[in-house]
């Protein structure tokens, strides 16, 4: 597998990193066939770290928001000792969404003192020192979240008692992942994405981000499962090349200079081995 460095974070990423909502959340969700699916057993979620482990897929992206993800994973993950090394993982978490698995509604606090707990919150459910990577889990309002919040200055002092290796913003519209990159460009190490065929706006953000050395992890590139629908952008070159969703969007994702990993969310072992085999097929060409 392919690894690329994380922007200037000093963190190198798997092209292909795991998205873990359905390890934890079956409500609230716009994946097909809707919410209440079963969420994996522990063997079978144990069975997808494993094979990300020998696949070589290092970066793990969670959230409060997840539901149980971050339990799971943390409990998992120090039950298999790391599959052998905790360093060799990234795990970037999230702060500002709760999500109220009662109600299926999320609140979004983007409070000093909200963040501080949260991320204290998240270091005791996935079981480490440090948290690798710390993102704002952006509301609609995701410019005000960037600019207005204090939450990124009170990721930022976390950093700096080492309680987070690199702090960002996962945001929705251009503007905020501009804003993001520009304006919070010292205290921004990493923005997330939702770039894709669809999305080529945030191109945009890509670019400003690669320019300032801001490390870019792309989500919902697989259009959230809707796999059917990814074909009908698609640029003509990369049709030339194959007419598979999955590796066309890595194709297009992973061919933007600037990207560091393509987040894959998925609960299958053969899906996620589908997965790094496209990544391979994709990565640099
Ligand atoms: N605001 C935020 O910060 C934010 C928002 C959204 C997402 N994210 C992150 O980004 C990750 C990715 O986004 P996402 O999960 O919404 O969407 P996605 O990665 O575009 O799509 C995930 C869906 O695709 C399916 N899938 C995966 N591999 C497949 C394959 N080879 N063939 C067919 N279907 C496949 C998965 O189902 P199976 O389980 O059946 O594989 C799942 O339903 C999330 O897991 C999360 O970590 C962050």
């Amino acid at each position: 597998m392919e690894m690329r460095a994380l922007g200037r974070t000093g963190l190198s990423v798997s092209v292909l990193g795991l998205g873990t909502v359905k390890l934890g959340r079956n409500r609230g969700l716009k994946y097909p066939g809707g919410d209440g699916f079963e969420l994996p057993t522990d063997e079978q979620a144990t069975a997808l770290l494993r094979a990300s482990a020998e696949l070589g897929v290092n970066l793990i992206d969670t959230a409060p928001a997840y539901g149980v993800s971050e339990e799971r994973i943390g409990g998992l993950m120090a039950a298999n000792g790391w599959f052998g090394d905790r360093e060799k993982w990234v795990v970037c978490t999230k702060v500002g969404e709760e999500f109220d698995a009662a109600t299926g509604e999320s609140r979004f606090d983007f409070s000093p003192s909200h963040v501080r707990s949260s991320v204290e919150r998240s270091l005791r459910r996935l079981r480490v020192d440090a948290l690798d990577i710390v993102l704002l889990h952006c509301s609609e309002n995701d410019e005000r979240d960037v600019m207005g919040s204090g939450a990124l200055d009170e990721l930022r002092e976390m950093k700096q008692q080492g309680l987070i290796r690199a702090v960002g913003a996962s945001t929705k519209s251009v503007d905020a992942g501009l804003l993001a990159v520009r304006e919070r460009g010292g205290a921004c190490d990493v923005v997330m994405v939702a770039f894709g065929p669809a999305d080529r706006q945030q191109g945009l953000v890509v670019e400003a981000a690669r320019l300032r050395g801001v490390g870019v992890l792309v989500k919902k590139g697989l259009a959230s499962g809707h796999i059917q629908t990814i074909m009908a952008k698609m640029p003509p070159e990369i049709r030339a090349r194959t007419d598979d969703p999955v590796e066309s969007a890595m194709r297009f994702t992973l061919g933007r200079a600037g990207v560091s990993s393509f987040v894959v969310g998925t609960a299958r072992v053969e899906h996620l081995r589908e997965n790094a085999a496209a990544a391979e097929r994709s990565a640099g060409k």
